[in-house]
């Protein structure tokens, strides 16, 4: 079995003046490629902190980050920010589109703001994307008049725009109604079946998370239970 990522011991701490807070107690995990995994919790249980350390967003006080075998805890900034780009996907509550920029700009930006500008392979490939989230009939909508759910799905086809190993997303449906939260969660199980592409998911939402074919429970900062769900198959 080949792991995608493999975590050993993460502790972290964040110091506020005298005090310092202990947050994520030590956790191990480890997740092979092609999985979707949801990671669940109660507010405050350290789920955030965990995915910004595996985003490389944020470093881990003590312990090891591998991801696609490669040491990343220890890396510079610079090489942090480069792998983050080239191999991670971020999906966040809030979709962070840049407003005054078309739907195909903020999904060919991940590939498109390094080299300096779009090129017409980005462009095309920001176009499929967005045919696959359903929205090509948006491509040259400005973000600002997207609705809530389509901006999601445009948020979900930049995270794919430089073919990520690993897509992190962050209550990916937190602002959205039931039915838009199917459709994003559904283009995940999607992209993750046809691309084989890993997803870590983190949501309060029971329906999400039944959907998803392994759940992580983390309660106040240690892993309580790593569960494989039966009948979430297609
Ligand atoms: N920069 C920080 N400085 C101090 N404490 C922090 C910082 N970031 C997070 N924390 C604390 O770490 C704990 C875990 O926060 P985290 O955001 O990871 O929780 P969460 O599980 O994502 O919660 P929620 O479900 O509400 O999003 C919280 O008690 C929070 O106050
Ligand atoms: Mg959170």
């Amino acid at each position: 079995m080949t792991h995608l990522l493999k975590a050993t011991g993460i502790k972290k701490s964040f110091q506020n003046g005298e005090e310092e807070t202990l947050v994520l107690k030590g956790i191990d995990v480890t997740l092979d490629n092609g999985e979707l995994t949801a990671l669940v919790g109660q507010s405050g249980s350290g789920k955030s902190t965990l995915l910004s350390i595996v985003g490389l967003l944020l470093r881990p006080t003590s312990g090891e980050l591998e991801i696609a075998g490669e040491r990343v805890d220890q890396l510079s900034e610079r090489k942090r920010a480069l792998f983050r780009n080239e191999r991670l996907g971020f999906v966040f509550q809030f979709h962070h589109l840049l407003p005054d920029f078309t739907a195909l700009e903020n999904v060919a930006f991940p590939a498109a703001a390094p080299a300096g500008g779009i090129s017409r392979e980005m462009r095309e490939r920001a176009e499929e994307l967005l045919g696959r989230v359903g929205l090509k009939d948006r491509i040259n909508f400005p973000a600002t008049r997207l609705s809530g759910g389509q901006k999601q799905r445009v948020a979900i086809a930049r995270a794919l725009m430089n073919k990520p190993d690993l897509i992190i997303a962050d209550e990916p449906t937190g602002n959205l109604d039931r039915e838009s939260a199917e459709t994003v969660l559904e283009l995940m199980r999607e992209v993750n079946q046809e691309d084989g592409a890993t997803f870590l998911i983190c949501t309060h939402d029971p329906e999400i998370a039944r959907q998803c074919k392994r759940r992580l429970t983390l309660e106040d900062g240690l892993l309580k239970a790593d569960e494989v769900m039966e009948g979430t198959e297609k």
